[in-house]
């Protein structure tokens, strides 16, 4: 049930997420944590701290990041980039099934590609938790269930919703949110009293990015096929045939998350 994540594809995904990220959110959270004297972070799922490599440089405060992850062999590889001597780095093995917010007290929450994981369960106790501290959340490259390519393929649709289908099934931490994880997200903490803001932050991917097209499509092809296994060679066929478009620049790809910024309300 736990899925497994290779250092190698993180390694590959991280400057696609990173160019993918929302600007706009991160310019509200900046202004949010300026006038502090530090901020107390944990990083949820952080796997070998893509996160923390791409906020820690941006956020204008000294922090204290705390990642979070049950594989140590990603954690081992996270570590703080050189030039940012105020910054400080824990890493806790452990199970977010059975991880609690109240071990590092945070001001700020954040997980990047971890919210499509979870069940709405575990979302309700992130907010109580998020709530309870005051703190604010950023949650980003949450995989929205939109993909779409420049020329379509009369198959596209079916394995989208077939993926889809997949992303549901228990990743770990319960029936997964999937596709829906960010709306979901949005729901819950706007009635819990947050000031929410969502933004897009979708891959663009075209010839020049076949070595995360590769594995990507493959991912879908499996689970796809898992998922309908009576359709298993249509499924392959498509694979192969869509990653061929994509090599001849037939197709681009565009494959949708979205990024959420929830901010505590200061008048409550
Ligand atoms: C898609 S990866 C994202 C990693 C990292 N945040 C990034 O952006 O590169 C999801 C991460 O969540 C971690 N994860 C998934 N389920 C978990 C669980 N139940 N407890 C702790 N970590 C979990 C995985 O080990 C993996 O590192």
């Amino acid at each position: 049930m736990n899925e497994r994540f290779p250092a190698d594809w993180l390694t590959l995904r991280e400057p696609a997420d990173h160019a993918a990220r929302s600007e706009p959110l991160l310019d509200r959270l900046r202004d949010w944590c300026r006038d502090r004297e530090s901020l107390r972070i944990a990083d949820l799922g952080a796997g070998t701290g893509s996160n923390l490599r791409y906020l820690a440089p941006r956020l204008p405060v000294p922090q204290h990041w705390t990642l979070v992850d049950h594989d140590p062999d990603l954690l081992a590889l996270a570590s703080v980039p050189a030039s940012l001597p105020p910054t400080t780095l824990r890493t806790v093995c452990a199970d977010l099934g059975e991880w609690v917010l109240a071990t590092t007290a945070p001001e700020l929450v954040t997980a990047s590609a971890l919210l499509d994981l979870v069940s709405r369960h575990w979302l309700d106790r992130l907010v109580r938790g998020c709530l309870h501290h005051r703190a604010a959340a950023l949650l980003v490259l949450s995989y929205d269930g939109d993909v779409s390519w420049t020329a379509p393929d009369p198959e596209d649709a079916f394995v989208r919703a077939a993926v889809n289908e997949h992303q549901a099934r228990d990743k770990g931490l319960g029936a997964a949110l999937g596709p829906l994880a960010p709306v979901v997200a949005a729901d819950r903490f706007r009635a819990a009293g947050y000031r929410v803001w969502t933004e897009p932050s979708p891959w663009q991917i075209d010839a020049g990015a076949l070595a995360l097209a590769e594995p990507l499509v493959a991912g879908w092809v499996e689970a796809a096929a898992e998922q309908l296994p009576e359709a298993a060679v249509r499924i392959r066929d498509w694979g192969a045939r869509r990653l061929e478009d994509l090599r001849t620049g037939r197709t681009t790809l565009r494959v949708g998350h979205r990024d959420l910024l929830a901010l505590p309300d200061p008048d409550r």
